[in-house]
């Protein structure tokens, strides 16, 4: 058993414990692999601001925050009360109501490329039905999409997430996914042109992350120059702000690079904690999906529909999440952004000092720790990070060194909140200190299965 494993099963037995109940009637014990790890993952049962507490009253300075969720920390006064407020009226009708109304004005008022909005429920669904609008649109059947890009767990985007991409990302799929998508590599002009070049006129669109999620940022003039790209081919450009949205500042990835989508995504920051999804772009897409349209069937566009979407409860949520960063930008952002950059500063001189090769990424409170292989590698995509870092061995004792020592990150990165303040920024870079020593010392372990 290496040495990060076992110092993560005597600080967690209840965690074990848990799991192995878990296991029997889960697979792998969870709902999301994302969250599992060997040797097991961590249980938490509380939360608070900048922190979590594990089922064994061990307190974590929480760097995941709810897959980047939570931007105001765990439970924020000021969406917690309106949320309250509502679950007490009825949390979910299925009926419409007035803040559904607010909230759309609120994404159309605030979000330069939304002429309309529809909610749903999660990223996946948000995404799968952005490339449904959009083939149903231009009439066309092929979508781009980078490699290494996440866009959920819907089937039409299923390919080139993990290395090796050629291969299907799930069993299962629905026939001909793999003619219907292809891919290109982020950040590379001269692969994305040839790849818009290659589908021509069958091209719907190009759907990205404007920052991938290992958020290694879009080069100067990149997005831009994708946006011109998909303007001459006469197919759609989709935007996924599912984690930039909200995140890099009121007018997320749109506003902060300055490039116009047909169609864009929001998920995560938008609903304030609680399940919340948008489709959003021109009017005379989101239109296909009216049932004024007066389209028949096989014209019109089935985009929207769930028992949840736009329940009271979690459009209060985002009622109040949206409304408390409108209040408090552009110094709530300003500020983020300073404590991002102190962070990504501190974790490249923890690494530097422990003489470990290792590179930092990220924007504003974003961060993500690589481990390149070899040292000197290039890395401008995901695609890079799954392909020239030593992306599980060292991760996974990353992520269990930070846990011993009071910290909760995933992926090797995550999302600062306005929750974090100086005294945590500080236990973290000194975490990272401490586990970039171990790292350098414990260097030809394997990785930890038991
Ligand atoms: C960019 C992006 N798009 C879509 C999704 C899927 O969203 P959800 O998990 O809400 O289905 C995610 C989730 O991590 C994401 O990061």
């Amino acid at each position: 058993m290496s040495f990060f494993s076992e110092r993560y099963r005597e600080m967690t037995p209840g965690s074990r414990r848990l799991y192995e109940r878990a296991r029997r009637v889960t697979p792998g014990g969870v709902s999301h692999n994302l969250r599992y790890f060997a040797p097991y993952p961590l249980f938490v049962e509380r939360a608070d601001g900048a922190y979590v507490w594990d089922v064994d009253g061990n307190r974590y300075v929480d760097l995941w925050m709810g897959h980047y969720a939570h931007i105001l920390g765990h439970r924020p006064r000021p969406v917690m009360e309106r949320f309250l407020a509502q679950a007490a009226e009825g949390a979910h009708w299925g009926i419409v109501h007035p803040l559904q109304v607010e909230l759309a004005e609120t994404l159309v008022r605030l979000l330069p490329a939304a002429e309309e909005v529809r909610f749903c429920v999660s990223g996946t669904e948000a995404t799968m039905y952005a490339v449904r609008l959009a083939r149903a649109f231009t009439g066309r059947k092929v979508v781009l999409k980078a490699r290494g890009g996440w866009h959920g767990g819907n089937s039409d985007l299923a390919r080139a997430v993990h290395a090796p991409m050629e291969l299907p990302e799930s069993a299962g799929l629905p026939p001909g996914v793999d003619e219907a998508v292809d891919a290109f590599s982020y950040n590379d002009f001269e692969d994305t042109r040839r790849a818009v070049e290659r589908y021509g006129s069958e091209l719907a669109a190009v759907i990205l992350e404007p920052v991938q999620n290992a958020f290694v940022p879009p080069e100067p003039g990149y997005l831009q120059r994708v946006r011109e790209l998909t303007e001459r081919a006469g197919a759609l450009l989709i935007l996924d702000e599912v984690i930039t949205g909200f995140r890099l500042g009121l007018t997320g990835a749109q506003g902060f690079y300055g490039v116009t989508p047909d169609l864009f995504t929001l998920g995560k920051v938008v609903g304030g904690g609680m399940p919340v999804a948008v489709i959003a772009g021109r009017r005379e897409i989101l239109e296909r999906a009216s049932p004024l349209a007066g389209l028949g069937k096989g014209e019109a566009v089935l985009a929207g529909g769930g028992t949840f979407s736009a329940m009271p409860a979690a459009m209060a949520a985002g009622l109040a999440m949206v409304g408390y960063l409108e209040e408090q930008a552009p110094a709530l952002y300003e500020e983020l952004e300073a404590k991002g950059e102190r962070l990504r500063r501190g974790l490249e001189e923890a690494f530097a000092a422990a003489g470990l090769p290792a590179r930092v990424f990220g924007v504003g409170s974003l961060f993500s720790v690589a481990f390149p292989d070899p040292p000197e590698a290039e890395i401008r995509n995901n695609e890079d990070v799954e392909r020239k870092t030593d992306l599980y061995r060292r991760d996974h004792q990353f992520r269990l060194g930070m846990l011993a020592h009071g910290v909760y990150l995933v992926n090797g990165g995550g999302a600062l909140s306005t929750a974090h303040g100086e005294e945590e920024i500080e236990r973290v870079l000194e975490a990272a200190a401490e586990v970039a020593k171990e790292m350098a010392l414990h260097a030809g372990e394997a990785p930890g299965r038991g």
